[in-house]
């Protein structure tokens, strides 16, 4: 947690802007698209911000679009950093920590994740009530910076009731069918086997990703209210018989777009 190197990105991201943001985007795979709903956009290649990281993985971007989305000043990360590309957790989470100097107290995380609860379908969308953090690390080890956050930070809050409780009735509104659950973090960049996927489900877990985790982690840290929302791209193993491809993430996450899409931008315009 380098608190000078924070302050010079985002210094520099606040030089680029208009408007403060107060809502925070992490768009996942194949959801960037989102961003190019943000009205005046200002686009920051994360290769220009001092301090950040490179993405490489395909289907991210790997900038900052910042602007006006149904009327709130939000900033988006048009793909994000992932532990499985060998970014250390504190790259991982840098954005975060950047976001929150820029004014973000609100950050919406969005992911492709693989459904563990049979229940699930391709194309659905899943509010995330919970994480079960299977990374093996955490983003917070080593010295904490007390004013930045607690040593020993609560996660028992760490999904805001009050935003899920606004998304929900968002949902509604659209007559929009939604699952919750428990979304687990894997580090990847493999699948799960299938009694690997057993064991998620065996120990409460509905969907998961290679994503989230330590985002959520550092966001609560800081005090930043989280929603999550996960996308089932395809059924984890086990429990269709065929193989998994990041093909298939891709095309169901094209196919949801548009409820993907409506969705969150009822849930940013009527945010409390
Ligand atoms: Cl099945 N597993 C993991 N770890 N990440 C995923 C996924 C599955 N589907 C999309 N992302």
């Amino acid at each position: 947690m380098n608190s000078k190197a924070m302050k010079e990105s985002a210094q520099y991201i606040e030089s680029k802007l208009e408007g403060k943001p107060a809502i925070g985007l992490i768009l996942g795979s194949g959801l960037g698209v989102l961003a190019e709903e943000i009205e005046d956009p200002i686009v920051i290649p994360y290769k220009s911000v001092p301090h950040f990281p490179e993405s490489t993985v395909s289907g991210h971007k790997g900038q900052l679009v910042a602007g006006r989305l149904e009327g709130k000043q939000v900033i988006a990360m048009q793909g994000r950093f992932h532990f499985y590309e060998g970014y250390r957790m504190d790259q991982v989470t840098f954005p975060v920590r950047v976001m929150k100097l820029l004014g973000v107290e609100e950050l919406l995380v969005t992911n492709a994740a693989g459904g563990i609860n049979e229940q699930f379908e391709p194309g659905d969308l899943m509010l995330i009530e919970d994480h079960i953090n299977n990374m093996g690390t955490n983003p917070l080890i080593g010295p904490n910076d007390e004013e930045i956050g607690p040593r020993f930070p609560d996660m028992s809050q760490a999904y805001s009731r009050e935003l899920l409780k606004h998304a929900r009735k968002c949902a509604e509104e659209l007559d929009l069918s939604i699952q919750q659950g428990v979304y687990v973090g894997n580090t990847g960049p493999t699948y799960e086997t299938g009694a690997e996927v057993k064991m998620l489900r065996t120990l409460g877990g509905d969907a998961v990703g290679m994503s989230t985790v330590p985002e959520v982690i550092v966001a609560a840290h800081m005090g930043i209210k989280v929603l999550g929302i996960s996308c089932i791209s395809n059924m984890a193993a086990g429990i269709l018989d065929q193989p998994l491809s990041h093909q298939e993430v891709i095309e169901t996450t094209e196919r949801v777009r548009q409820d993907f899409l409506s969705f969150v931008k009822k849930i940013v315009k009527t945010l409390p």
